[in-house]
């Protein structure tokens, strides 16, 4: 069997990691539809997964070797754990148990296949199939609700006849249905989205300094802009890493998000993320830090009619970034937020920090900028600009996008 190039999932590298339930034996005719919707499929099996279906049958269907164990060193000669976790564009887990949802929802990293889910970057799906009590359990609610909070696909399960005579939601979704639903997140059907194989990696929301606990400084983002650009760059083959602040946001299908408060832990995640290919600094992170946290609740004085707080500059994330010669960036792109004075000021800033492209907008205008689901900007490169009339944020965030790609072969 070939894969084509053409169909649905046309060129994906998808690692299939097979659960142990009795609806492994599912999965082989999963290989099959994947490799017919254009995938190259690898499969990594767990121990129960094992006592259901052989290696041996993935192997035949998949053409390579199904991964069984962290410990085997043949296989780990022929592709270590880590390279295959990296190989992949996209990890589905099919059948995901309800244990493993568990493990997964925990982080986990106790055999080959919760190992290789923590070690990924690339977007993960799970199909779950267990017994319909286990499914409605809160407990397995609540780690379903974790691993979706953190940008998981999750297909399924459907209702119907169990194992062991029982009826209810539970049933592993079809092989067709879930190749459908794995191809209606696939941003370009029909060829390489624009960021084809690229790694993103965006900021997004405000950034919360505490100043005792309770009390912080923030801003007014809402994470609107930043996770418009997420999406977008995921649907057009990207993947995706969106470090966001405190914002009350679904992750975009297919985005990995690393969720922070602060910015030096914004910094910390945004270093984490790297190396990355392009990166895109949309978060309003706080220019001013308390220079100390207060443990306790800072009380109101007797006679002071006013508080001294004490601030610090933070570090600039996206000048650091910029900077790094070491994070393999191919692009650095800034936001600039401002009121007045917007070209020259988004223009200092392109030079200031060393940026290849920033994105300026007008905030403090009703229907633009910070909350709103509109904005209107203006990018500028060195040599360049583009005007973005007002419209939502998620047209504005496809059409900067498509900019980012014309500017990487510039
Ligand atoms: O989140 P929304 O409600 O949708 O609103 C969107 C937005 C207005 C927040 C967004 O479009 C935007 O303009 N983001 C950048 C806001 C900002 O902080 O601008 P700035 O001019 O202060 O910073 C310039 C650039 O430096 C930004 O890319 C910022 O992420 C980065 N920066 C700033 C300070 C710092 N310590 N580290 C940084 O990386």
């Amino acid at each position: 069997m070939t894969a084509s190039a053409t169909g649905p999932l046309g060129g994906q590298r998808i690692l299939l990691c097979v659960g142990g339930g009795i609806a492994a034996y599912k999965a082989l005719e999963l290989v099959r539809r994947l490799r017919e919707a254009g995938a190259q499929v690898q499969v990594a099996m767990t121990a129960g997964a094992q006592q259901f279906v052989t290696p041996l049958s993935f192997q035949a269907l998949s053409g390579h070797p199904a991964r069984t164990t962290l410990w085997d060193s043949s296989a780990e000669q022929a592709m270590g754990h880590l390279e295959l976790a990296r190989w992949a564009d996209r990890v589905v887990v099919a059948p995901a148990t309800a244990d493993l949802l568990a493990r997964l929802a925990h982080g986990l990293a106790d055999d080959l296949v919760s190992t290789l889910c923590l070690a990924t970057e690339a977007p993960l799906a799970v199909v779950p199939a267990m017994n319909h009590r286990m499914w409605q359990h809160p407990a397995t609610v609540a780690n379903v609700a974790v691993l979706r909070a953190r940008g998981a696909q999750v297909i399924g399960p459907d209702d119907g006849p169990l194992a062991e005579g029982e009826s209810g939601p539970g049933r592993l979704r079809e092989p067709d249905a879930i190749v459908a639903e794995l191809a209606s997140t696939t941003a370009v059907q029909a060829g390489p989205g624009l960021l084809q194989g690229l790694k993103v990696v965006v900021s997004a929301g405000p950034t919360y300094e505490d100043l005792d606990p309770v009390r912080y400084l923030g801003n007014r983002s809402s994470g609107k802009m930043g996770f418009a650009v997420a999406a977008s760059a995921a649907r057009q083959g990207a993947q995706v890493v969106l470090v966001a602040g405190p914002v009350q946001l679904e992750t975009p299908p297919g985005v990995r998000r690393v969720d922070v408060r602060s910015a030096a832990q914004m910094r910390e995640a945004v270093s984490a993320a790297l190396p990355a290919d392009i990166y895109i600094g949309a978060a309003a992170v706080a220019d001013y830090t308390p220079r100390a946290f207060s443990p306790n609740k800072i009380k109101k004085t007797g006679t002071g009619e006013t508080l001294a707080v004490d601030l610090v500059r933070t570090p600039d994330i996206l000048a650091e970034v910029a900077r790094r010669e070491d994070a393999g960036l191919k692009l650095v792109v800034g936001f600039a937020a401002e009121t007045d004075n917007i070209a020259d000021y988004a223009r200092q800033k392109l030079a200031a920090k060393r940026l290849d492209l920033i994105v300026a907008n007008r905030v403090g205008v009703p229907g633009a900028g910070f909350e709103s689901d509109d904005n209107a900007m203006t990018a500028y490169w060195p040599g360049g600009e583009r005007d973005f009339p007002p419209a939502p944020k998620v047209r504005l965030a496809d059409g900067l996008v498509e900019l980012v790609a014309q500017r990487l072969q510039a």
